[in-house]
């Protein structure tokens, strides 16, 4: 089955992502590509959205797409920087706004058109630009104002373009969805048919016509897209899909044989692996947070090709990329910029496995994901769990590791996590955990003088890592986990809270 297409064309702009999980929440598949590289075959997409950017029309070097076969033969929406390039260089006028119009704006005008359906005067819209339209271009039809912002949004009569001056992605634009659903159903004609559903069946449909009988070897990490990768090549290709779990040693406590039994009652054929003694000999006397992560990537990489050599003939690599790992976007100072990731768990597997790739989940936002898991039946807990680093709680212990750290740190981390789930803010939380410091300080117990590890606990907001905030947790909950992490984990008798932002901060210590 095919779905309707929808081209995103970047600029640049920090919200890109966002217009392409708005279009999708609305069950219509888009795709982000940069406007100076656009996908061969426009006639593949059945409308374009042009984003925002941190550029100036007005500025020398501004971005000029090739608009020639888009404008005027197929629906075409302009954001803000779309929006003003379209009035700029088509007989309007664009010049620096007095005032940077940037935050809540209410739409004091509405014209009658199928494009604000349901939308009325006083909807909020979200600005965020420095210059202005004075001016529509050719043709320009005014289709709404605020109250700072007289052309805020227009279309040019006879065709299907519309412009927007605000940002109906972010979700401050209270209306923005329903703007997006008239441009794209009412307007494009687009079929919101692309569901978890859908996307499993023929997903499941694509990878059978590709892999055939061949074996594929897939690592688990216990995280969510290793997980649904998995479970999305086990309903396909069943037992010719070989999961190999290791045990680094550095999993949270009990992790292994939980996640190893969570994985089996899926049905998945699944070896775990303990390795746990090679990575710390590989870790030994090793300080440096790099040194630290090659260790371990390289460690993973030896266990991972000794066990998929034991596979007689497979032939493929399955792993759990996600799409904005793929996405190339357009940065600030021109050209595409990659920004693809190398999971250290994936990335440099030898060249002489000759395997061949398969990344089911490529074209998959983070919380699609989880809803093609959930629509799978996958369990909740698992689909909710905190992102974890590869690198596990190596990352977490600064400086040198040794068996006795990573056990006082799995003890830490437990009573916290486990204190989080019983106050019922685990879900609240982007990701938390807790960090061995190399600090040793004095303390009393009873009547003894104590001198012994401090560890620091952090938990973090955030969507997807970039940037992050730390979380308000209350007081009575930091109080009780200090009590209990001092009173049950010999070996601590200080913990403190981190309250730092990212920028400037990072959410790992290491
Ligand atoms: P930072 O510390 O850079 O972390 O703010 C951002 C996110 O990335 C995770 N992280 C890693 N994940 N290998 C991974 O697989 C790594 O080496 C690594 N370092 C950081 C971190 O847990 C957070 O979710």
């Amino acid at each position: 089955m095919q779905h309707d297409k929808v081209l995103i064309l970047d600029f640049g702009s920090q919200y890109t992502q966002l217009i392409a999980r708005r279009v999708r929440e609305l069950n219509i598949y888009s795709e982000i590509h940069p406007f100076n590289n656009p996908p061969k075959n426009i006639n593949d997409y059945k409308a374009v959205v042009l984003s925002g950017s941190p550029m100036s029309v007005r500025s020398e070097d501004a971005f000029h797409p090739d608009l020639s076969e888009i404008r005027g033969k197929k629906p075409m929406l302009a954001v803000c920087y779309g929006a003003q390039y379209l009035a700029h260089f088509s007989g309007g006028e664009v010049a620096d706004s007095n005032t940077r119009e940037y935050g809540r704006a209410n739409l004091s005008f509405v014209a009658e058109d199928a494009f604000f359906k349901n939308i009325a005067v006083g909807s909020q819209v979200w600005m965020s630009h420095s210059d202005t339209i004075k001016s529509l271009p050719t043709k320009g039809k005014l289709l709404a104002s605020t109250h700072d912002v007289k052309n805020a949004a227009y279309k040019i009569e006879g065709e299907a373009t519309y412009a927007i001056q605000f940002h109906p992605e972010v979700y401050h634009s209270t209306d923005g969805k329903q703007l997006l659903e008239n441009f794209l159903v009412d307007i494009a004609n687009v079929n919101p048919d692309w569901t978890p559903n859908a996307f499993v069946q023929e997903t499941v449909d694509d990878l059978q016509a590709k892999l055939g009988d061949d074996k594929v070897v897939l690592g688990l990490s216990g995280g969510v897209d290793s997980s649904v990768a998995a479970m999305l090549l086990h309903k396909a290709i069943g037992k010719n899909l070989y999961c190999i779990f290791v045990n680094n040693g550095l999993l949270r406590k009990n992790e292994f044989t939980q996640v190893l039994e969570q994985y089996k009652g899926m049905g998945l054929n699944v070896k775990g692996v303990d390795a746990s003694a090679r990575f710390l000999d590989a870790l030994a006397g090793l300080s440096d947070p790099e040194k630290k992560r090659k260790a371990i990537g390289n460690a993973f990489i030896e266990v991972f090709d000794q066990e998929a050599n034991l596979i007689e003939d497979v032939k493929w690599l399955a792993q759990g990329t996600i799409y904005p790992d793929v996405i190339e976007s357009v940065s600030a100072t021109g050209g595409p910029s990659a920004t693809i990731k190398s999971h250290h768990n994936v990335g440099g597997l030898p060249d002489y496995m000759k395997l061949k790739i398969v990344e089911p989940l490529r074209a998959l936002f983070k919380d699609e994901v989880r809803r093609v898991g959930a629509s799978m039946g996958m369990d909740k807990d698992l689909l909710g769990r905190h992102p974890f680093p590869g690198p596990g709680l190596a990352i977490r212990i600064l400086g040198d590791i040794t068996a006795e750290k990573v056990r006082i740190l799995q003890e830490v981390d437990a009573v916290f996590i486990n204190g989080l789930r019983d106050a019922g803010l685990y879900d609240k939380v982007w990701q938390a955990g807790a960090i061995l410091l190399p600090v040793n300080s004095v303390g009393v117990m009873g009547d003894e003088r104590t001198y012994e590890k401090c560890v620091a606990l952090r938990a973090v907001e955030s969507t997807d890592g970039m940037t992050a905030d730390w979380v308000n947790l209350p007081y009575e909950f930091l109080q009780k986990t200090s009590n209990d992490i001092i009173n049950k984990v010999k070996g601590v008798n200080r913990v403190v809270y981190d309250i730092s932002s990212k920028p400037p901060a990072t959410i790992e210590w290491e």
